[in-house]
């Protein structure tokens, strides 16, 4: 129960016990307005509801002065009025006033007055009245102590109550805070995907926090990924435009000069219907400086108003995005120049040999292409294109006489040419960023029946990566010029691989090889330098 609904039943609660103990009573402000009559039926409610009677009541409560613990006061001769104060934020609110009578106040000139100036008659009142005519002043004094008590009891359970509450509600705020936090730095794992990360953390942060819409924005700003650059993203359904959260982020955080929190209040137009804070604006920092915002907005639930909790949480997430986004675009930065360093290295590989100059790039593409159609992850198709990068780097051992050789090769050429997987293998095996692409180096010239080099591996024995690098591999050189011959056609390629399914290729991923796109294979082989040296065949 909230605590408005606590003091309202602790009222509800003494004006029941009051009326066992034939107390009528008033809810009363301080000032002595009357909030709420008795409710007493007939003649005895009539009196008691009379304007006398009221007036009477109402000076008494004047004269209370708003004291917490109002002394008993006479109202007329043998009729007293107990006074309970309702306390709201540690001030008198008003009091529940209780009416206790003697038999001599019947009887008394006053209490005939009064009934005259009601218009009822005395002697049938008088009668009625008898009910509640149960005391004199020293039980009177009495039952105001014995309701006071009572009264000090509720207000010790409400605040009991109260705190219990309060507890409750920080120590859930902190609990959603703490599994954001985790959840977030869970994510934080994976910094090839920042967009997903943004992505995840603004669910998360709509999940917690109870708004109808959570974005982020990011400026082009050199120290977080490039990826975000320029870049909105939105969970929910903002009630304003794109433009327009753009807009308000910038003018909230940046044109203030500003970069803290921000509640917005009815300054932004537009899509604040009842004014008040439900939106807050959130910078995401690198250097003290705004590299993008985050926002969060219509707040749901009971309470619509942003809570403290509310702001912690969007800043706490905004410490975690910013350093992430950092170093994403760090991540970025290294794998570019680790795969332009491979691409370099195979570049200058493929240049030994003029007839297979681009072959290396050209292989991991198809490899990664084949990767992809066969339904393998993202992550693991990333890796067989730098396997497919690499497949020929042991060529480095291979004297370039023989690489180049336009004419038969002798048996002791053809086997320094077949050493070149194992050259390859041990040249990379001791980088650490490379172990997963070692099979893939080692085995790409073993053939499916188990004809193939360099440990004559068959079937599934073969890694799969190498497989594919493989068909990919035969693919290229057939497609090329060599020095012993001119390049084949692309039907001609196609069937001879259809051909070779289940003795040189694996049979299981030749289909997906023949299903391929080569739009993007045959602009490569037409933007690269090696056309002056041979052509592919066109496409049939
Ligand atoms: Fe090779």
């Amino acid at each position: 129960m909230t605590a408005a609904g606590e003091i309202l039943d602790a009222a509800r609660l003494l004006r029941e016990r009051c009326a066992q103990l034939g107390l009528p009573t008033w809810l009363l402000n301080p000032a002595g307005l009357v909030l709420a009559e008795p409710s007493e039926a007939s003649l005895a409610g009539l009196w008691l509801r009379s304007g006398e009677v009221a007036r009477l009541v109402s000076r008494a409560v004047t004269d209370w002065s708003g004291a917490e613990k109002p002394e008993l006061q006479a109202v007329m001769p043998g009729c007293w009025l107990i006074g309970l104060a309702q306390m709201r934020r540690r001030r008198v609110g008003g009091y529940l006033g209780a009416l206790a009578m003697s038999r001599g106040f019947l009887e008394s000139e006053a209490f005939v007055a009064t009934c005259k100036a009601a218009h009822i008659d005395v002697a049938t009142t008088r009668h009625v009245m008898r009910e509640y005519a149960n005391y004199d002043e020293a039980s009177a004094k009495r039952v105001r102590l014995t309701l006071e008590w009572m009264l000090e009891d509720l207000r010790e359970r409400h605040d009991q109550h109260s705190t219990i509450e309060g507890f409750t509600t920080q120590l859930t705020g902190a609990y959603e805070t703490i599994d954001l936090l985790y959840a977030l730095g869970r994510a934080m794992n994976e910094p090839n995907d920042p967009e997903q990360f943004v992505t995840r953390a603004l669910e998360r942060l709509r999940a917690n926090m109870d708004f109808a819409w959570v974005g982020a924005h990011f400026e082009d700003d050199a120290r977080i990924a490039p990826v975000v650059h320029g870049r909105t993203f939105v969970v929910g359904a903002p009630s304003m435009t794109r433009p327009a959260l753009i807009a308000a982020m910038r003018r909230h955080i940046i044109d203030l000069g500003r970069p803290v929190a921000r509640m917005i209040g009815s300054d932004v137009p537009g899509f604040l219907p009842d004014g008040g804070p439900q939106v807050i604006v959130q910078p995401v920092l690198r250097d003290s400086k705004a590299a993008g915002y985050l926002m969060c907005g219509e707040k749901k639930g009971l309470d619509p108003q942003v809570s403290s909790y509310d702001t912690q949480a969007l800043e706490a997430a905004a410490g975690y995005i910013g350093p992430f986004l950092e170093n994403a675009g760090l991540y970025a930065d290294q794998s570019a120049m680790f795969m332009g360093t491979l691409k370099a290295l195979t570049s200058a590989i493929d240049a030994k040999d003029p007839y297979t100059c681009g072959h290396s790039e050209r292989v991991a593409l198809l490899s990664a292409q084949l990767a992809e159609t066969l339904g393998i992850e993202r992550d693991l198709v990333d890796r067989i294109h730098i396997a497919g990068l690499v497949h020929d780097v042991g060529k480095i051992g291979v004297p370039e006489h023989v690489l180049g050789k336009s004419g038969r090769l002798t048996d002791e050429e053809f086997a320094a040419i077949k050493l070149h997987p194992e050259i390859g293998h041990r040249i990379l095996r001791d980088i650490p960023l490379l172990q997963d692409v070692l099979p893939g180096v080692l085995h790409h010239h073993e053939r499916w029946d188990g004809r193939g080099y360099p440990h004559g591996l068959a079937g599934e024995a073969i890694p799969r990566c190498a497989r594919i690098i493989g068909l990919a591999d035969t693919f290229d050189a057939m497609s090329s010029n060599r020095a012993y011959r001119s390049a084949m056609s692309r039907d001609t390629v196609l069937a001879e691989i259809a051909r070779c399914a289940g003795a040189q290729f694996d049979p299981a991923i030749v289909p997906a090889f023949l299903g391929l796109d080569f739009t993007l294979y045959d602009q490569t082989v037409a933007d690269a330098p090696a056309q002056r040296v041979f052509k592919v065949a066109a496409a049939a």
